[in-house]
């Protein structure tokens, strides 16, 4: 009999998630039936996602995620014995699963391309869900030129860090914005990102402008409220929005609309809100061409690392707080 841990939900979130909102409950798992196989969690991840869509978890029931696992027992020729899947287990240690189909919005579960020598904890990240938000998301909404100006929201997140990286290999100008001097450091310094702002700086406003001479072509929103307010204002003619999160709302329903209205219509502007499950049908193109361009030296990754499924809730909050450089992971 396997024993599985889950985290399980006592009280629906009311702002930043709380260590009472979630408890840790042990389930002994039934014997794998034909058709189904047992998946022992190896990286789990905690994403914005889970914020903004806590509220469909029912009270009492396995909060939601994505996670990578190793096939330990299978009675399905699918998934072989010894695979790694990437599958929506949510946040527990083992699960049983059949490989889907799952509710609507979710995937199936994906078994783990060869990581040729890269770590696994990237089909999490770079080499997942975050990495394909990046490439379909930017290029097919953006549809970006060599030479125009990009700015990018939540720039040194897992989303945010490889779009301005795509948009720099695209032949564009590129603009991060983030909430600290240290991540923008890493942007310039590393990612060869053009320039970084703060957005908590008083003079963001000002350094924006300095920043965006010849106005911004593409803007890739992972944060909405009023940092996308200000990048709307310098918006040329004809630009296109890629409107990804709003990560400045997940912990705050109570949320003030800014007028968007007045540049969208004089700039005749193309604003877009996607899903990137969207693209399910071209899921491995993505992987496959990030992972070349990694190979490439063209791509770099960043990772922030919780050790311990008992730290999850905690490596949650971290992120939601800007704890995070690139992808936050969790590893068992
Ligand atoms: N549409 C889709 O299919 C799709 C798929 C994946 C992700 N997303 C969205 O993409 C966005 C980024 O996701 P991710 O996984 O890459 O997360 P992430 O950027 O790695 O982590 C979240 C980051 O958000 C920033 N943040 C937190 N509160 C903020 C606020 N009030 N204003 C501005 N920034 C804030 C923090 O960085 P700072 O230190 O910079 O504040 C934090 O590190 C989220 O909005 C997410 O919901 C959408």
């Amino acid at each position: 009999m396997v024993k599985a841990k889950k985290y399980i939900v006592q009280k629906q979130f009311d702002g930043l998630p709380k260590s009472t909102d979630l408890k840790i409950v042990e389930e002994e798992l039934p014997p794998v039936k034909d058709g189904e196989f047992l998946a022992e969690a190896v990286y789990l991840s905690v994403d914005p996602y889970m914020r903004a869509l806590s509220d469909t978890v029912p009270i009492g029931e396995t909060f939601l995620g994505t996670q990578v696992a190793k096939i330990t027992q299978s009675k399905n020729p699918d998934y072989p014995v010894g695979k790694y899947v990437v599958g929506p287990f949510g946040w527990r240690t083992h699960a049983i699963s059949t490989g889907g189909p799952f509710a609507s919005g979710l995937p199936k579960v994906w078994i783990v391309p060869d990581p040729e020598g890269l770590p696994l904890s990237l089909f999490l990240g770079i080499l997942g869900m975050p990495g394909n938000t990046a490439y379909f998301g930017f290029l097919d909404i953006c549809k970006p030129k060599p030479g125009e100006t990009v700015v990018v929201s939540g720039a040194a997140g897992a989303v945010g860090s490889i779009v301005g990286q795509i948009a720099k290999i695209k032949g564009c100008k590129v603009i991060g914005i983030a909430g600290s001097d240290a991540k923008g450091k890493w942007l310039v310094n590393d990612l060869k990102f053009d320039h970084f702002i703060n957005y908590k700086d008083p003079k963001f406003t000002e350094k924006l402008e300095e920043l965006t001479p010849k106005g911004v072509d593409c803007y890739f929103d992972n944060v909405g409220g009023q940092i996308s307010s200000e990048v709307l204002h310098r918006m040329n003619k004809q630009g296109r929005i890629s409107v990804c999160g709003s990560i400045s709302s997940y912990n705050d329903r109570d949320v003030k609309a800014g007028v968007v209205q007045y540049d969208m219509v004089f700039k005749q502007l193309k604003m877009e809100g996607f899903v990137v499950y969207e693209w399910f049908d071209r899921w491995f193109e993505g992987i496959e061409q990030n992972k070349k361009w990694i190979k490439e030296g063209k791509l770099k990754y960043s990772e922030t690392v919780t050790k311990g499924f008992d730290n999850t809730l905690k490596a949650f909050v971290d992120m939601l707080q800007g704890g995070n450089t690139g992808k936050a992971i969790v590893q068992l």
